[in-house]
Formats: C-alpha cells, structure tokens, sequence
C-alpha cells in the first residue's frame, strides 16, 4: 500500500489537490490537511451527522469516508453551503429563531436542511423533521432547528414573516 495517495477533486467550486494517507478520513483532510474547520467531529462512527458534506451532491458522513476516495469527486462542505443565497438565508433563519445554542451540530444540520431544501424546495415541516433525523443536538430540543429550516424556506417562497408566523399557527 503506498505510504501517500495523490488526489485530486472539487471543494467548493474549486480545483484541489491533496496527498493523504490511505487511512485518512475525508474528515481528518478537510479540517486537518486543507483547514476547513466547519465540518466538525462528533462521533466519528457515523452516529451524529455533524461531519455532514455533500459529495456528488449526496450527503455522507465525512468521518466514514475515506479521504482518497474524493478523488475526481465534487466535495461540498458547510464553508460552500454558507457562500450560497439558500445558505445565508439559512443561517439567517437559525440565528432569528433561536436555533443555535452551542453550535457544534450546526454545520452538519445546515448541510442537510441545504440539501433537503435543493431536491425539495416546498418541504413541510414534517418532511424536515425526517430530513435531519440522522443529524443529532444535544441543546436545542430540534423544534427551533426545524423551525428556522421551515422559515428558510418561506423566505425563498417569498413570504413575510407574518404570512409565515400565520402559517405556523395554521399548523
Ligand atoms: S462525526 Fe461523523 S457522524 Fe459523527
Ligand atoms: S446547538 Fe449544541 S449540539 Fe446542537
């Protein structure tokens, strides 16, 4: 087994080339070898979500992964989300509703809610309980999380926040 592997793959939009050991995890390389801090270890057993990125828009956990199998993939972590329009609205929303208490979980859930929101833009909020089911918080009791997610969406739906708080009420 060689001692390096060569890859190379898009982050974010961007051309990157990486030499990681075979053992690495995708994880290890974003926050360790590139710097990308925001996708967070939690578990590292795939239990929690909060390594939570895309690749070929799918969303893996990133401490499952392993690093070199990036190789020629399309990578997307919580630092391309944020530099999205859906992204923003979506920390937006979890700032105004309360949603982020310690905010280690946050980066994961932001990915899913970004990628339930791209392949289903008219989601309820029943639909986005289910959606971040595989993602876990330890401090915010996942009401004001699927809240905000719910308000994001009503944003980019183009409702003020009293149509939204109507529809809230309506259930
Ligand atoms: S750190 Fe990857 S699922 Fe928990
Ligand atoms: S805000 Fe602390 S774990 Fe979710």
């Amino acid at each position: 087994m060689p001692a390096r592997i060569d890859i190379a793959f898009r982050l974010n939009g961007v051309g990157k080339r990486a030499s990681v050991a075979p053992e690495t995890s995708a994880l290890e390389m974003l926050r360790e070898v590139i710097g990308l801090t925001g996708t967070k270890y939690g578990c590292g057993e795939g239990e929690c979500g909060a390594c939570t990125i895309l690749v070929d828009g799918v969303t893996i956990n990133a401490c499952l992964m392993f690093a070199a199998d990036c190789d020629g993939r399309d990578v997307m972590t919580i630092e391309g989300v944020n530099a999205t329009p859906r992204g923003e609205a979506l920390r937006r929303a979890f700032v105004e509703h309360g949603a982020v208490q310690c905010g280690f979980c946050t980066p994961g859930i932001m990915v899913q809610a970004w990628h339930l929101l791209e392949s289903n833009p008219h989601a309820d909020q029943a639909t986005i309980q289910r959606g971040i089911e595989g993602n876990l918080c330890r401090c915010t009791g996942y009401k004001k999380i699927i809240e905000a997610v719910a308000a994001a969406e009503a944003v980019e739906r183009g409702q003020t926040p009293v149509e939204q708080s109507r529809e809230v009420q309506r259930g």
